[in-house]
């Protein structure tokens, strides 16, 4: 299973990163907004951090448009993956990128129907967002098996990236149902780390081994 953080902010990559547990990042325009930086910029530090991929989303809807954009952040890093809403000039703009051979992550799925599309069209990466279907009472793990299961019945290429995660069960979920990429928020990592029996337990070797006359060889 691969770990990206869902994230555009250089301390939080760089943190992540210096776990060694970090395989790529995701980006998308809410999260680069949120910097206040030059995108073209704050990609080059990401790219500097990070060897693996990392998705810059586009901001056109037309598909002459998204293929313009797609082809100025390819231009940048071979790790650059273009990341498409899904939409129709979207999908059209996936299959011939898919034909250049650049790799794309489809965002915005909803419905496994969405991510079949996004497959046939030949998407790198389909990223259905969990959480937010959770926020409307709608099961967002559900469409991850769903997902997986279409897509293993038809062999598709197409990685599943769980994203829109908000906590560490999810995770947990994503990883029993086989996806194959989660997209996790800084807050989540961390989260990840803590348990309280961990905590207790260290404090109370620690205080066991001070307690003793044994010496560190
Ligand atoms: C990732 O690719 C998405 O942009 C992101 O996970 C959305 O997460 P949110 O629902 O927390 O904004």
């Amino acid at each position: 299973m691969k770990f990206f953080i869902d994230s555009a902010n250089i301390d939080e990559i760089r943190e992540a990163a210096g776990l060694g547990i970090l395989d790529g990042v995701t980006t998308n325009p809410s999260l680069v907004a949120k910097e206040g930086k030059d995108f073209r910029q704050l990609l080059d530090e990401i790219l500097a951090i990070v060897d693996g991929p990392v998705s810059a989303e586009v901001v056109s809807t037309d598909q002459e448009g998204i293929l313009r954009e797609a082809h100025e952040l390819a231009k940048i890093h071979e790790n650059i993956v273009i990341k498409v809403p899904l939409i129709r000039e979207g999908l059209k703009a996936v299959r011939s990128l898919s034909d250049e051979g650049i790799k794309t992550n489809v965002t915005l799925c909803f419905s496994p129907t969405q991510a079949l599309l996004a497959a046939k069209a030949g998407a790198t990466y389909i990223s259905p967002f969990v959480g937010r279907l959770d926020d409307i009472s709608i099961d967002g793990m559900e469409l991850i098996e769903q997902i997986i299961t279409i897509y293993r019945n038809y062999d598709y290429r197409t990685q599943v990236l769980v994203a829109s995660i908000r906590h560490p069960l999810h995770i947990l979920q994503a990883g029993l149902l086989g996806a194959d990429v989660a997209t996790i928020p800084f807050k989540v990592i961390d989260q990840m780390f803590a348990h309280p029996l961990t905590d207790s337990g260290l404090q109370r070797f620690l205080d066991d081994w001070k307690k003793s006359d044994a010496r560190f060889v």
